[in-house]
């Protein structure tokens, strides 16, 4: 149990990716009206340098046309349909998912971006995210937990570069091994926090009490299972990733 007896803060996947298609804003939208605590988003260059929310290298899992994103200009891409079975829906910039993050009045929301692609493109996207997050004035937080913006990277390399560029912002390394997580990786790089996948917690929990020791919060993810919601609650995980919003929320409330 974390020191503070506190529960982790819901991190919407994608948004209510569960109820609503992927990376939309009305995904987004209904996890803010659920009570998420905070938003996750993959963000990817298209071919004339903006930040779009889309998980994988190519539309063609998500949208109505085909064809990857790093290959499609803005506006092309804003031509198809991301919505999916639900109401037709724009390509998501991250812009917009920034607006609706700082707009949103009644508490503050935390921004947790992803990024694809650190490694081919060299520091471009992190570039180009720290330009953005400038942008809103949102780069250089009084401190870690009053930040409304953290990144994360499977990358090392991408998260040392923000830690470089933008030592306040907070970053998280994610991962699918303990190894990786607890074997110096996020120390080398400055991350301010792990993120294991949700079976790398089950099989090695004491990574939530390593991280602490060596003064770095927890992210897990993608946690959409009762008893993981319970893990980490009882492991004082920081923060979970779920595609449930409000349900998790709901469960939380309940232990
Ligand atoms: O929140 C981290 C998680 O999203 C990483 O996996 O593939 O869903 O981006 P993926
Ligand atoms: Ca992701």
């Amino acid at each position: 149990m974390s020191p503070d007896n506190r529960a982790p803060f819901v991190v919407a996947h994608r948004g209510a990716s569960a109820a609503k298609q992927e990376h939309t804003l009305a995904a987004y939208e209904l996890a803010l009206q659920e009570g998420a605590d905070g938003l996750e988003c993959d963000v990817r260059l298209t071919r004339d340098g903006h930040l779009v929310c889309v998980h994988d290298r190519t539309v063609d899992r998500t949208s109505s046309g085909t064809g990857l994103v790093s290959e499609m200009t803005l506006e092309e891409l804003q031509q198809l349909d991301f919505g999916g079975d639900d109401d037709a829906a724009a390509v998501l910039t991250l812009s917009e998912l920034i607006t609706l993050v700082l707009d949103w009045r009644s508490r503050p929301i935390k921004l947790f971006v992803e990024t694809k692609h650190p490694v081919r493109y060299g520091g471009l996207v992190e570039n180009k995210l720290l330009a953005e997050l400038q942008r809103f004035g949102i780069a250089s937080p009084p401190s870690a937990a009053h930040s409304r913006a953290v990144v994360m990277s499977f990358a090392a390399t991408a998260v040392w570069r923000i830690r470089r560029s933008a030592p306040l912002l907070p970053t998280v390394l994610l991962g699918d091994s303990s190894v990786y997580l607890g074997g110096g990786a996020a120390t080398t790089v400055g991350a301010t926090a792990v993120g294991p996948s949700v079976k790398t917690l089950r099989d090695h929990p004491d990574l939530v009490d390593r991280a602490a020791a060596a003064g770095r919060a927890t992210y897990c993810w993608t946690v959409d299972d009762a008893d993981d919601v319970k893990l980490c609650r009882e492991l004082g995980v920081s923060w979970i990733a779920t595609n449930h919003p409000g349900r998790t929320k709901a469960m939380l409330a309940e232990l």
